[in-house]
């Protein structure tokens, strides 16, 4: 995992350094992004990563010491970084509803991005996720690239119509029986205006198990604390291209990968692969995935 680096700290905000590519960067990758579409790009992807048995669906336990019985087993669908845009487009993530849908979970999360550029293209996705099915509903944090424009409520607002509610520095409590899940969420470390971790744990209650949504993993550390079960993340796209060398041949500023499951003191970090892609409509080594979180009573 990379270390805490640059954050700073006001009251209870936690913030970290934004990241800005340089705009040849940014030109380069735009044009390549239209080469590719204009290849087929979107044909590609979806025919390798997100018809029926391309994507992974991958299943991550985690035990919880003194998990109360009616939270055993609990299963939580965790989808992230679905950047609607020149490579998903209406339709294409059909087969990974379907997919969730048969998992039968008790609540579906996203952890952000739902766009690579322009806001409106999420709203491509707003019929495939309207089509997701859960015991308790979805909810959702915003990614970096949500931000773009400042119109992440146009995002927000669709989405909510769909049943997908975002959690903006917020919680919802949940009761199972004897036991409440407490799931919450912040903001984005870089992008997002105001940064309350302390505000979206306010109405947590004594012996409520906590799960976290927080687009970026480097809070995954900062985060993790005692009744915080697990952290969920994405923003990595599991390095998307994972070849030796690359990172330092192309000089990529994209994210660090810290591996798709870190254990933070109590906490378990969870880092999501994703669902789509930026700039190539290509992955290697880091298939697009959804992981079914479940809750298990640890030390039986
Ligand atoms: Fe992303």
């Amino acid at each position: 995992m990379d270390e805490p680096g640059p954050w700073s700290t006001q009251g209870s905000s936690v913030r970290l350094k934004l990241r800005r590519q340089p705009r040849w960067k940014l030109a380069l990758s735009w044009c390549v992004e239209v080469g590719c579409s204009l290849l087929g790009g979107r044909r590609f992807y979806r025919s390798r990563n997100l018809l029926p048995g391309r994507f992974l669906i991958r299943h991550e336990c985690i035990e919880v010491d003194d998990l109360p019985k009616g939270l055993e087993g609990f299963r939580i669908a965790h989808l992230s970084d679905l950047h609607a845009g020149r490579f998903i487009r209406e339709g294409d993530l059909s087969a990974v509803v379907e997919a969730i849908n048969q998992e039968g979970v008790d609540l579906h999360v996203l952890t952000g991005d739902y766009i690579t550029h322009d806001v409106a293209d999420a709203f491509q996705l707003t019929e495939d996720l309207g089509r997701l099915r859960s015991r308790h509903g979805g909810y959702a944090v915003l990614g970096n690239h949500d931000y773009r424009g400042r119109q992440e409520g146009r995002i927000v607002e669709r989405f909510g119509e769909v049943g997908v509610h975002f959690l903006r520095n917020g919680a919802v409590r949940i009761e199972r029986g004897d036991g409440t899940l407490a799931l919450t969420g912040v903001e984005d470390l870089e992008e997002g205006k105001v940064i309350d971790i302390d505000g979206a744990r306010a109405q947590l209650e004594e012996g409520d198990v906590e799960v976290l949504l927080c687009h970026n993993p480097r809070g995954g550390k900062l985060l993790a604390r005692r009744g915080c079960a697990a952290v969920l993340s994405g923003h990595t796209h599991g390095g998307q291209i994972v070849l030796p060398g690359l990172r330092r041949l192309v000089g990529s500023s994209a994210p660090r990968h810290p591996g798709e499951r870190v254990q933070c003191g109590p906490t378990t970090l969870i880092v999501n692969r994703g669902l789509g892609v930026v700039a190539v409509p290509f992955r290697y080594k880091a298939p697009a995935e959804v992981v079914i979180v479940t809750l298990s009573r640890g030390g039986a």
